[in-house]
Order: structure tokens, then sequence, then C-alpha cells
């Protein structure tokens, strides 16, 4: 029911902003507001500009058509890999397939309602075992996972059901210790400092050479000047958005909805950005989607 309010507050303010209130009156009589910006700031073409490629998509030789094309068809298969990743992994946080808000804030704040022990017996493991073993593991991590009660009680119902792949030689956590059974029996807080310093930092430096060289390559398209400058931006400013917002949701979990708004953000832009490199490359131009070639006559 939160989730459901504050989307509706940002829808009403999002609306409030750009709603056309006077769209035709207001153009006649007042500049658009990027119009009363210094002249360094104003997004517009200017013919004494030097451009570092001075040259477009269409008219690069083919060996560079090649180049690009090869870069551009791996980053997009990556981007849907990594989006398959993020379904299976964040998107199980809650048990349920799919991402929802829910799976983001178990993910970073963690569920503190229970421990992940729980959280994934109800969930991605709920097939490991039986009702009333689940029910008993349950029961011990609700009850702080005493530890008088392992070698009777717990050990032998995890060596049956569980070790068979959470064991030493897998990636996965090794049950066979109490040690490590403990942690994971422990209330949830989502994820660590170490990860997120670990996760933060790999992905602020990969991805943002993936957006580099892609909107580097879009940048030789023919597209509407303003528009290229915002597409060209966007995944930058999304991907510290969403960085961001993991460090933030680890303490509140109001800002789950960051996360999602950045990864949905450059998502976008980078899809937009690969379709219209590729198309110009290698389809006529009366093929391009008719916009961009009038605006870029422009
Ligand atoms: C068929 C193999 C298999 C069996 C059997 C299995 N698990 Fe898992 N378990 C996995 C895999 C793979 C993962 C990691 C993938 C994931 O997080 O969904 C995992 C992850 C977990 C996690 C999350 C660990 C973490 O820190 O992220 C918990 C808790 C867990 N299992 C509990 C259990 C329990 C309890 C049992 C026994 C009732 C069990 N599992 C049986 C394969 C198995």
């Amino acid at each position: 029911m939160d989730h459901v309010l504050t989307l509706v507050v940002a829808a009403a303010v999002l609306a409030y902003a750009f709603w056309p209130r006077c769209r035709k009156q207001c153009a006649a009589t007042k500049p658009p507001f990027w119009k009363t910006l210094p002249p360094s700031l104003q997004l517009k073409q200017d013919e004494n500009m030097i451009d570092i490629t001075n040259t477009t998509l269409a008219r690069i030789s083919l060996p560079y058509k090649f180049l690009f094309t090869g870069f551009l068809l791996v980053i997009g298969v990556g981007l849907m890999m990594a989006g398959a990743q993020i379904m299976l992994t964040h998107g199980q946080a809650d048990g349920k397939p799919g991402v929802s808000i829910n799976d983001i804030v178990y993910s970073y704040y963690g569920n503190r309602s229970g421990s992940k022990l729980e959280s994934m017996l109800n969930g991605a493991m709920k097939a490991m075992a039986p009702d009333d073993v689940r029910f008993k593991l349950i029961q011990w991590a609700r009850d702080e996972a005493p530890e008088a009660e392992w070698k009777s009680d717990i050990e032998p119902l995890i060596q049956k059901h569980c070790v068979s792949c959470h064991n030493a030689e897998a990636t996965i956590p090794d049950f066979t210790k109490l040690s490590n059974v403990k942690q994971v029996a422990a209330v949830d807080q989502g994820a660590s400092i170490s990860t997120l310093t670990r996760v933060s930092h790999i992905h602020l430096f990969g991805i943002s050479f993936i957006f580099l060289f892609v909107g580097w390559i879009f940048g030789m398209s023919e597209f509407d000047f303003r528009w290229k400058v915002i597409l060209i931006a966007t995944p930058f400013a999304f991907l510290l958005i969403d960085v961001m917002s993991w460090w933030l949701t680890k303490y509140y979990p109001v800002f789950a909805w960051f996360t999602m708004i950045g990864g949905f953000g450059y998502s976008v832009a980078s899809t937009v950005m690969i379709f219209t490199s590729l198309i110009q490359m290698w389809l006529p131009k009366h093929l391009w989607w008719p916009k961009w070639a009038e605006r870029a006559e422009g």
C-alpha cells in the first residue's frame, strides 16, 4: 500500500512538472527555458563547433561499421543477460518470480521480519525439503538458532536435505558448518557494506566504459541535437542514481524506487542509442524512423 501511495505521488509530481499548460500561446510569447540559459549551456548545434569525429555513422567505412556493430551487438546481448541475471537473483529474493520493489528492498535493506534461511525456505529453496522439515528449520531460526539443538535436531535434517548442494566444494554457503548455518539463520540485514563497496566499484568502473563507447558511437548518428546530448548523458546520471540508491536502500527501503528508476532509465537510453546506431549504419536513410532523418536535416 505504501508503495502504491509513493507511486501515485511521484506520478502526480511528474505530471504537474511536464503537463503542457499552454503550448501554443506560450511558444509565441515566452521563449522555452533552455533559450534563457547562457549560450554555452544551450543545447544547440553551432557551425563553429568542432566535432571530434567529423563524420556520421552512415558515412564511415565498412571496417568501422563492422567494429561498431560487433561491439554494439555484444553489448546488447550483454545487457539482456544482465537483465536475466537480475531476474534470477534479485528477482527471487522475495520468493516470487519477477523483479518487484520487495525484491530490491530484501536484497539491500534485508527482510528484517525474518532470516534469510526462512525467506529462502519459503522461496527458492521451498522444494528442497518437505513442509515439516522446513517448519522445524524455520522455528529453529526464529528461536535465534540455539546451538544446543544443532547436533540432535538440526544437523541431521540439513545433512539429509541440504548438504548435497550446500557443501564445502560448492560456491554457495557450506551448511556442514554450524557457523555458516547460523549466519543465514540470523535476521537478514540485507547487503553488507563490504558487498556494497565491492559491487559498487565494479559496477561504476565497468559500466561507465560501456556507456562511453555506446555514447561515442551514437554521437556520430544523425539525431536531434538536444536529444542526442540528453541520451548520451542519461546513462551516466542513472548509473550514479542506481548505485547511490543501493546504499540508501540499505538504510531506507523507500529508495528501492530509485534502483528501479535508475535501471529502467539506462536500459531505455542504451536501447535507443544501440538501435539508432545500428539502423543508421546499415539501412538506407529513407528507412530510418522518419523523425530522425527530418530533424537531423534541420
Ligand atoms: C539442488 C541443490 C540445493 C539444495 C538441495 C538446497 N539448496 Fe539452498 N541453494 C542452492 C543454490 C544453487 C543457492 C544459491 C542460489 C540462490 O540464491 O537462489 C542456494 C541458496 C540458499 C540460501 C541462500 C544463501 C545465501 O547466503 O545467499 C539458503 C539460506 C539456502 N539455500 C538454504 C537451503 C536449505 C535450508 C536447504 C535444505 C532444506 C537447501 N538450501 C537445499 C541449491 C540448493
